[in-house]
């Protein structure tokens, strides 16, 4: 599972190095979160479809689904592509979706936090109204719950053990060293961190970040392109017997 892609840093470094992470780790199945991958903010449908060249299976947002307007025109078309089920029936897209690969369904849920999230339904009486269909329907359930604050995140992680196979924060670009498997079998980290430029603040150019914080005047979002850049992730082990994951891994890559 791959933290925020984010911007051209992000994209470039998925071509240039997805193929080979998932080849020495032996990964059968990547989800990765792709809500910053065009300019910082939401994704293209030409970024998506370059991005789905790679090994990607499966796509998660967040609070930056809409960020690119085609977003809301273009969701429907592509199933393996999860928002926030926060959303309400209404909204394109679908808030979890559901994958058949080495005879195993998987079942990907994408869910946000509501601590210090823009007016965003809590996400535990959404979790109690889908759950049994979720677990109904699939093997492997792996939850990315993009949310700021970390309690939020790991309280979610423990309201899913033993039931989702893995609960992976996301959000806040930073990543953390908490990655460890719940007694309940789910493998659980609060933050997968950034994919995308390391001397930026959580991807955009510092200057601006640093003025908009001294002066308190708004100021445009610019990614950070230059290189040094990072890949941030974790490599989740699953027994194919219980289904429960048994071991998760940190990837923390930086490319010069
Ligand atoms: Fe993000
Ligand atoms: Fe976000």
């Amino acid at each position: 599972m791959i933290g925020d892609v984010s911007g051209r840093p992000g994209r470039k470094i998925l071509t240039e190095h997805l193929p080979d992470i998932v080849r020495e780790t032996g990964a059968d199945f990547t989800v990765a979160n792709l809500e910053n991958a065009s300019g910082g903010n939401g994704i293209t449908e030409k970024n998506l479809k370059a991005l789905l060249n790679l090994p990607i299976d499966a796509v998660t947002m967040g609070n930056h689904v809409w960020g690119q307007k085609e977003t809301i025109a273009y969701i429907d078309r592509y199933p393996m592509m999860v928002r926030p089920a926060n959303y309400p029936d209404s909204a394109p897209g679908r808030g979890w979706t559901y994958f058949e690969k080495n005879g195993k369904r998987i079942c990907v849920l994408n869910l946000s936090g509501q601590v210090y999230m823009n007016n965003m339904d809590s996400p535990f009486p959404i979790l109690d109204s889908i759950i049994t269909e979720l677990v109904e329907n699939c093997d492997i359930l792996l939850v990315d719950f993009h949310a700021e604050a970390t309690s939020e995140k790991l309280a979610c992680g423990y309201y899913l053990e033993g039931t989702a196979a893995a609960v992976v924060g996301t959000h806040t670009h930073v990543q953390t060293a908490d990655n460890r498997v719940l007694p309940g079998g789910t493998a659980y980290i609060t933050d997968l961190g950034m994919t995308g430029p390391l001397n930026g603040i959580l991807g955009v150019r510092k200057n601006i970040i640093l003025e908009t914080m001294v002066t308190k005047l708004p100021k445009r979002y610019e990614i950070e392109l230059e290189r040094p850049w990072q890949f941030n992730g974790v490599l989740i082990d699953i027994d194919d017997e219980t289904n429960k994951a048994v071991r998760i891994d940190r990837i923390y890559r930086i490319y010069e």
